[in-house]
């Protein structure tokens, strides 16, 4: 993590982050998604280097209960352990807030599902049809949790 450093968004990074979003999800978040987010209160964050933004994170706060609602690396610095530090970052803010920290991945994100299950999350539930999917049909979405 030598020289990464992780700060808060603001909304002059959405142009930076739309474009990883592009590249690294099937259906990213807008603009007003990531805007939504800031004026809510989100916590939100950039992984950066040299002033250019490789990652980012939302979570959200609702009473007593965290979500982790994004994380996302550019794809060209992925299996660099770049996700890990931003997750552990994250789980670090929500520790301090939460007693449980949850999140929505899809069953066939292994990559995702892997990183999250070695951080301590466990899965607890599967949500039905919860995304779209590439052949236009639905996808479930595993329900994970990591109790604090
Ligand atoms: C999920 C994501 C954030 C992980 O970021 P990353 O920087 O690639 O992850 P890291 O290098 O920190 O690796 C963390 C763990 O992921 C797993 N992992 C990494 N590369 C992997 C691969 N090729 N195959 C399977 N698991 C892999 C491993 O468990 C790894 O831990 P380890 O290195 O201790 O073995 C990143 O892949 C990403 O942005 N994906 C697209 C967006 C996305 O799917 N976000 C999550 C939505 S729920």
């Amino acid at each position: 993590m030598a020289d990464w450093q992780i700060r808060s968004m603001t909304s002059g990074d959405i142009p930076a982050v739309l474009a990883i979003e592009a590249q690294a999800h099937d259906f990213p978040w807008s603009h007003g998604n990531f805007e939504d987010g800031l004026v809510s209160g989100y916590y939100m964050v950039v992984l950066e280097k040299a002033g250019t933004v490789s990652g980012y994170g939302v979570v959200q706060i609702i009473l007593d209960e965290g979500h982790l609602l994004n994380i996302t690396i550019t794809p060209q610095l992925h299996g660099q352990g770049l996700g890990r530090e931003l997750l552990l970052h994250l789980m670090d803010y929500a520790r301090h807030r939460t007693d449980t920290l949850f999140l929505e991945v899809r069953p066939s994100n292994n990559r995702a599902i892997a990183l999250y299950q070695t951080a301590g999350f466990n899965e607890i539930g599967l949500r039905r049809n919860y995304y779209p999917s590439r052949n236009g049909g639905r996808e479930d979405a595993l329900l994970m949790a990591l109790a604090f």
